[in-house]
């Protein structure tokens, strides 16, 4: 029922600088693999095979990713070294992928905006994938899992995180009447608070699933928080006038945007992925 999945990967990643002065943050790789493809595994999973990339400048690297590389597919083919390419080519082979371009940096919101055309009318999953989720083998990712949950509330849904009071600040954060365990349905919602105007302790992580009503809303939200149109906002209105859910995910999540994050998902993925598949 839910087909698409937006990826905003137009920011600049300048906690990474100088690596991401020419690469895009979200190629960098985690062990082998590089963020973004996480991110698009964890979609495709989901039953999402449409993915929308709204790209800008220097960020050519990730549509070349999803891409053949022929005289290099070439060179290898019918070696041992093929094995390397096969998680990619998997994507391929799944997904279909099309991409537009921001050409300035207004914000989460406005880069969702910029995904109109590519998601249409429909309902569609946002994935930020600076955050990378991981789950156990054999259990369902967070957007699988956020799915099942739209099937059965059809209005959008954040997935949300308990932090820590000195960690507030780097989020959008939400409060809201308890459905049932890890089942919030939002009453409010605030980007990045300074931790004593929080209203709770439950962080937006990047993972949403949003019905198309919130174009024509981030269209009528004024710019926020650090003078950007923020996706929080328009999310605020949604859920005043209509139904936002946040749902606490089962799985583990690595803030990818901060090199700590960076290095904590290298040494998972090392120990508990990696080093289980080579
Ligand atoms: C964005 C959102 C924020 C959310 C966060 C999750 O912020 O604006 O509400 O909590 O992603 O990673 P950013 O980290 O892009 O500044």
């Amino acid at each position: 029922m839910i087909k698409k999945c937006l990826f905003p990967v137009a920011g600049y990643g300048t906690r990474f600088l100088p690596a991401t002065k020419s690469m895009p943050k979200e190629m960098l790789p985690v062990v082998n693999k590089p963020l973004v493809q996480y991110g698009v595994e964890e979609c495709l999973e989901a039953g999402l095979a449409e993915v929308g990339f709204v790209t800008g400048r220097g960020k050519r690297a990730i549509a070349d990713h999803f891409d053949l590389n022929y005289e290099l597919e070439r060179e290898i083919a019918g070696t041992s070294k093929e094995q390397y390419l096969a998680s990619i080519r998997n994507v391929m082979e799944k997904g279909q992928f099309s991409l537009t371009r921001q050409t300035s940096m207004k914000g989460l919101g406005d880069a969702i905006l910029n995904g109109r055309r590519l998601m249409g009318d429909e309902p569609f999953g946002v994935v930020l994938s600076d955050d990378l989720c991981l789950t156990d083998k054999g259990e369902d990712g967070v957007l699988a899992q956020m799915v099942k949950l739209f099937k059965q509330f059809r209005c959008s849904i954040v997935a949300i995180q308990e932090v820590p009071e000195d960690q507030i600040s780097k989020f959008g954060v939400i409060a809201g009447d308890k459905i049932k365990d890890g089942l919030f349905q939002v009453t409010d919602m605030v980007e990045k608070p300074a931790p004593e105007d929080a209203p709770s302790n439950l962080a937006i992580i990047g993972r949403y699933i949003l019905t198309p009503d919130i174009f024509d809303i981030i269209e009528s939200t004024a710019p926020g928080k650090n003078g950007e149109v923020q996706l929080t906002d328009a999310l605020l209105t949604q859920a005043k006038n209509g139904c936002v859910m946040a749902y606490k995910f089962k799985g583990r999540r690595f803030d990818c945007g901060s090199v700590e994050g960076f290095v904590d998902a290298t040494n998972y993925v090392y120990e508990n992925v990696y080093s289980k598949e080579f």
